[in-house]
């Protein structure tokens, strides 16, 4: 059980970033190289792109995927505030979608009643508690909701298949992993 709100920072981590602060490129160095082929090994993904936030994350993931102008992006309406600011920054139109009152999740059958009226749904894992990604996808791939962007066929929400529970890649919250658990 990761604790909410309590820090997780060892002496590892401690001497990390002591290595990083007292080397020669304080950024885009090669710790940031090693970091990202650690998260391409870990999550399968070809690429991936170290930003320095969670929210920053979210705004790139919402520009790869097409989020702008004219588009509807529905998001929990129990989420960090950055699930929503970020697609709003880039001109969409943001939907709260409701949670389940038990996992405080977004669920497939939530979706289902709503899916027409969106271009994007963006899951996130409440406080640990892990959405339902099969299912989400199943009824975003039955529809023009798109969780991710489209593959290279053009079906929407077919590349969340590939999308491992925390990993930062294209994925439905594409925040790094950091000292606490909402995600
Ligand atoms: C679900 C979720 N998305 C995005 C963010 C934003 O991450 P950051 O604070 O690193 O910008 C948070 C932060 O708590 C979060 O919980």
């Amino acid at each position: 059980m990761i604790g909410y709100g309590r820090q997780h920072i060892d002496d590892h981590d401690i001497a990390a970033v002591t290595a990083a602060l007292t080397g020669d490129m304080l950024t885009c160095g090669p710790a940031i190289e090693a970091f990202e082929a650690e998260l391409c090994r870990i999550s399968g993904a070809a690429h991936a792109v170290v930003v320095s936030n969670g929210t920053s994350a979210l705004k790139l993931m919402y520009q790869a995927a097409g989020v702008g102008p004219g588009k509807r992006v529905g998001v929990p309406a129990v989420t960090f505030v950055a699930t929503a600011s970020q697609a709003m920054l880039l001109g969409a139109e943001v939907v709260l979608l409701d949670v389940d009152p038990q996992s405080l999740n977004l669920t497939p059958e939530i979706l289902e009643r709503c899916r027409e009226h969106l271009d994007f749904v963006v899951p996130v894992h409440f406080a640990g508690r892990l959405v339902d990604l099969p299912g989400i996808a199943a009824v975003a791939a039955r529809s023009t909701v798109g969780m991710t962007p489209r593959t290279r066929s053009g079906r929407p929400g077919a590349m969340i298949w590939r999308v491992r529970i925390g990993a930062a890649v294209m994925g439905v919250s594409a925040a790094p992993r950091r000292s606490h658990s909402i995600r």
